[in-house]
């Protein structure tokens, strides 16, 4: 084993300047980070120079999305890799299913985060790629159909080596933001699972080091007994993150 535990905060479109400002001071106060994990805050791009400026050391900077263009360009509206990486960061998330999903309007495809990725490793960037099943899939019981799907093009897209900058976050669509948590056995299966994917589809050294978050709904009162689990590395969290409660989880950690 040996995998360090991750767990990060997706603050999402949420938070003024002001308000921000206070949730990283609870954040610097809540104590100790225990050893043997990182901990990241993905916060909305505008406020990332602030979060940096402020947040204690310990905790690591990331955007929630970059561009596919890799370096400068007529892009607008786009905010590149190499400027996040530029700016301070140390993560990115890339294909988050409210990305794929688009907001109701055309979605981000498969090959499209694969090369976000790519793109972000290059620069230096290391990224939380999400993949996950709606509830529709997991009832039709083609979860890890989807997950593999949504993995294939960034296998292909990558060398094994890049592997060391990416955690996968499996994020059921399902239980994202709606109190439905996937059961710590339900999840730990599917776990398992994308690690097999992994070993077969990549290699089985890189299998054993990659990090697997879990998100959807995650917090205080259930990360525990989900972090227990042996394929579970850590979390991405979204509603809890904008709270105290995000400690909670990092003190969750076995
Ligand atoms: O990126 C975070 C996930 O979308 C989970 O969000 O913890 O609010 O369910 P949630």
């Amino acid at each position: 084993m040996g995998r360090r535990y991750l767990i990060a905060g997706n603050w999402k479109c949420n938070g003024t300047l002001a308000e921000n400002e206070e949730r990283i001071k609870v954040f610097n106060e809540a104590g100790a980070i225990p050893e043997n994990v990182d901990v990241a805050l993905c916060v909305p791009s505008i406020h990332i120079p602030m979060v940096l400026s402020k947040v204690r050391k310990e905790i690591t900077v990331g955007a929630q999305d970059c561009g596919s263009n890799d370096g400068n360009g007529a892009y607008t509206g786009e905010v590149g890799a190499h400027q996040i990486k530029d700016i301070g960061c140390t993560w990115v998330i890339i294909g988050h299913s409210e990305r794929r999903e688009g907001f109701g309007m055309a979605g981000e495809p498969v090959e499209l985060c694969a090369e976000k990725t790519k793109v972000a490793i290059k620069n230096g960037l290391k990224v939380m790629f999400c993949i996950g099943e709606k509830k529709e899939e997991r009832e039709s019981g083609v979860t890890m159909e989807v997950c593999a799907k949504q993995m294939a093009p960034l296998a292909k897209a990558i060398e094994a080596k890049d592997w060391e900058s990416i955690a996968i976050a499996y994020e059921p669509v399902w239980a994202i933001g709606t109190g439905l948590t996937a059961t710590p056995e339900m999840a730990q299966e599917t776990h398992k699972s994308i690690r097999t994917w992994v070993s077969e589809n990549v290699s089985p050294e890189v299998a054993e080091a990659v990090r697997i978050q879990y998100g959807g709904s995650m917090k205080g009162a259930n990360a525990k007994e989900l972090l227990a689990q042996p394929d579970i590395d850590g979390g991405l969290i979204g509603g809890a993150s904008l709270k105290a409660d995000f400690f909670n989880v990092v003190n969750g950690i076995p």
